[in-house]
């Protein structure tokens, strides 16, 4: 099938156009490369520079296209509090005109991608996705948004849709370069570098990590299981790690006693945090597979080129 994958040049998104490919798919990616990389654009597929935001081109890009994974979003919780009006702009209006372009085209289904990060602080474990809600920064509040709106074009427009709420992804690609980046690519390159990786707060506080391919086959159930009008699923690995355990695998990877340092937790960050992965499996038959040890070897890995 032709697929159109927003924010294609991302991480989680050229993770996704890589298996698609592998699957005999045809990917087009849109991509404004704010944030996503030319590099991590798949030779095999056809590419599209632009913004959500730029209706036209959203417009013809939609053409002749069956499912739309749309992963193209301002994705830093600490950025959305510095510009709310921006992440609002980029996710909600680029959003609603993903939806919008996907009923004009004629597409069947959209996949999208929500965030753990509208459980906020709630300290109910594990999640499920009838657990209460507390959206605690604009980007929460935007993905939220963006659930609500999926659920409306399915309801008055046929649209078939499917949110994710992703849990912490990581995984080859992931960029380790911001203050804003995933634990464990700032962590990795860290170790690597044998320099000082600084652990804000005690260092007990759980994520449910969930490898970037197991993403990817989670949105390949998605864009093909027959019968679905509008879901709302987590995607986790199902399984909490504390930042010291995985200090602890990360360095046992490298064979390397880390060097660390303690810091002050950081405002708004949520203790702990897992996934109830039951919804995923009953909804969609798909339960991650990647162990934390084999998807940090395998990110290691891509690291050390
Ligand atoms: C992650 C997502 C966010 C999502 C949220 C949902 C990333 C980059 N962010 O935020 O988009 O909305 O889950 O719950 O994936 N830490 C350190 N030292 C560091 C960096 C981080 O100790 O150098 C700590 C953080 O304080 C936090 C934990 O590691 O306690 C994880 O941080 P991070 O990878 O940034 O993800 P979340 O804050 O969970």
């Amino acid at each position: 099938m032709q697929v159109l994958i927003t924010g294609g040049a991302g991480f989680i998104g050229s993770t996704i156009a890589r298996r698609f490919l592998a699957d005999g798919h045809r990917v087009r990616i849109l991509d404004s490369l704010e944030t996503g990389l030319l590099a991590n654009i798949p030779a095999d597929a056809e590419f599209i520079e632009a913004d959500i935001r730029d209706t036209d081109t959203l417009g013809k890009a939609c053409q002749g296209v069956e499912v739309i994974l749309h992963q193209a979003a301002m994705v830093s919780v600490v950025l959305s509090v510095a510009e709310p009006s921006l992440c609002f702009d980029v996710n909600v209006v680029g959003t609603q005109r993903v939806l919008q372009a996907a009923v004009a085209a004629g597409a069947r289904r959209v996949v999208m991608a929500s965030s753990s990060a509208v459980y906020g602080n709630n300290p109910v474990q594990p999640k499920r996705e009838d657990s209460p809600l507390d959206p605690l920064s604009p980007y929460a509040d935007s993905k939220l948004t963006n659930e609500v709106n999926a659920r409306y074009y399915s309801a008055y427009h046929g649209l078939e849709t499917v949110c994710f709420r992703y849990f912490n992804v990581f995984g080859p690609r992931q960029r380790p370069d911001s203050p804003y980046s995933g634990v464990i690519s700032i962590l990795a390159l860290k170790l690597m570098q044998d320099e000082t990786f600084t652990i804000f707060g005690t260092g007990e506080q759980t994520r449910d990590f969930v490898f970037a391919e197991d993403v990817a086959g989670a949105i390949t159930a998605a864009a093909t299981q027959p019968g679905i009008r509008h879901e709302v699923l987590n995607v986790g690995s199902g399984r909490p790690t504390s930042l010291l355990e995985l200090v602890e695998l990360a360095a046992a990877a490298i064979g390397r006693p880390p060097k660390l340092a303690f810091a002050e937790g950081r405002a708004g960050d949520v203790m702990h945090s897992q996934a109830d992965v039951t919804g995923l499996a009953q909804r969609l038959g798909y339960t991650a597979r990647t162990s934390l040890d084999v998807g940090l070897a395998r990110t290691l890995d891509w690291m050390q080129g």
